[in-house]
């Protein structure tokens, strides 16, 4: 199956009352191991590339072409959005022009009008293309590949301006934060959800930070639209430790277990485990076919 735009499997999932999972991805193996768990799950599934993570890559046109070409080695018949994470406006329109499915800019860190102008500017460019976009409104806490935000709570209101300029998707500050949350964190702000959800007309909401947020949690924030969830930080540790604990047991010095694909199998594993456990708790299996 091509790559497909968020659009009708997020809509799905806000009309469903379940939420999609955004996995970031890192290199091969994690591309891999995203895409397979989705078809092993019967899940629609969107892959997120941070600026970062795309320059490590060898640049946005050689994730895109890695992206297809395993979809086809691999036979994947779920639907595959290939998304832009935080991405800057110069990098929302380098991915649209490459291919991108589905773009989010970031200009939650902009005046709000330039925001809105901005935003604008970029739903312009991917309705040529049918490419979804993820505005932002309220920043989310914490850094993620050199993109830091302060944390700040979304006002419903400005949310319903961005909401109403032809976006796919909502991403609204409600307390989330990227990485692990402090010991000290008050929880999600389900009270400004709620009335982020009734002023945005319907329009399938984001949460960042998926990492450590408990489930209940995030099952009350489907109730209240949230759609689509994004999650990095959980994978990430996963195959670390997962590739640890295969080198701490000596397995790399044992035969040829010094192969890289050897090495890294356990961390692909690892990683297998983490998106299918999030697909259960999103609400997502069994739903690709529509
Ligand atoms: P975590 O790394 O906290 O899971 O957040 C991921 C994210 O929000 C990507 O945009």
């Amino acid at each position: 199956m091509p790559l497909v735009s968020a659009e009708n499997m997020l809509v799905q999932a806000r009309a469903e009352g379940y939420a999609v999972g955004q996995f970031n991805i890192n290199n091969l193996e994690w591309t891999k191991a995203v895409l397979t768990a989705a078809e092993e799950s019967a899940s629609p599934v969107i892959l997120g590339v941070s600026e970062g993570a795309g320059k490590y890559m060898g640049g946005f046109n050689t994730v895109r072409a890695m992206v297809a070409e395993l979809m086809k080695t691999l036979e994947i018949t779920v639907p595959v959005a290939l998304h832009l994470d935080h991405g800057s406006y110069e990098a929302a329109r380098q991915c649209i022009d490459v291919g991108f499915t589905s773009v989010m800019f970031d200009g939650s860190h902009y005046p709000f009008e330039e925001n809105v102008e901005k935003t604008k500017e970029i739903v312009r460019l991917a309705s040529q293309k049918g490419v979804s976009v993820e505005a932002e409104v309220g920043s989310i806490g914490g850094e993620e590949d050199g993109v830091t935000g302060s944390g700040e709570v979304a006002d419903p209101e400005e949310c319903r301006q961005i909401a109403s300029l032809g976006i796919t998707m909502l991403a609204a500050g409600i307390g989330n934060v990227h990485g692990k949350y402090p010991d000290n964190w008050q929880g999600l702000d389900m009270e400004v959800l709620e009335e982020i959800g009734e002023t945005t007309n319907r329009i399938p909401l984001v949460l960042h930070g998926g990492t450590g947020i408990p489930d209940e949690m995030v099952q009350e924030a489907i109730g209240y639209g949230v759609s689509k969830i994004n999650v990095n930080t959980e994978a990430q540790v996963a195959f670390t430790e997962a590739v640890r604990s295969y080198i701490e047991a000596g397995k790399d010095r044992e035969g040829k277990g010094f192969d890289p694909r050897k090495l890294l199998r356990p961390g692909y594993e690892a990683i297998i485990q983490v998106v299918k456990e999030k697909m259960e708790l999103f609400g997502s299996v069994n739903r690709a076919s529509g």
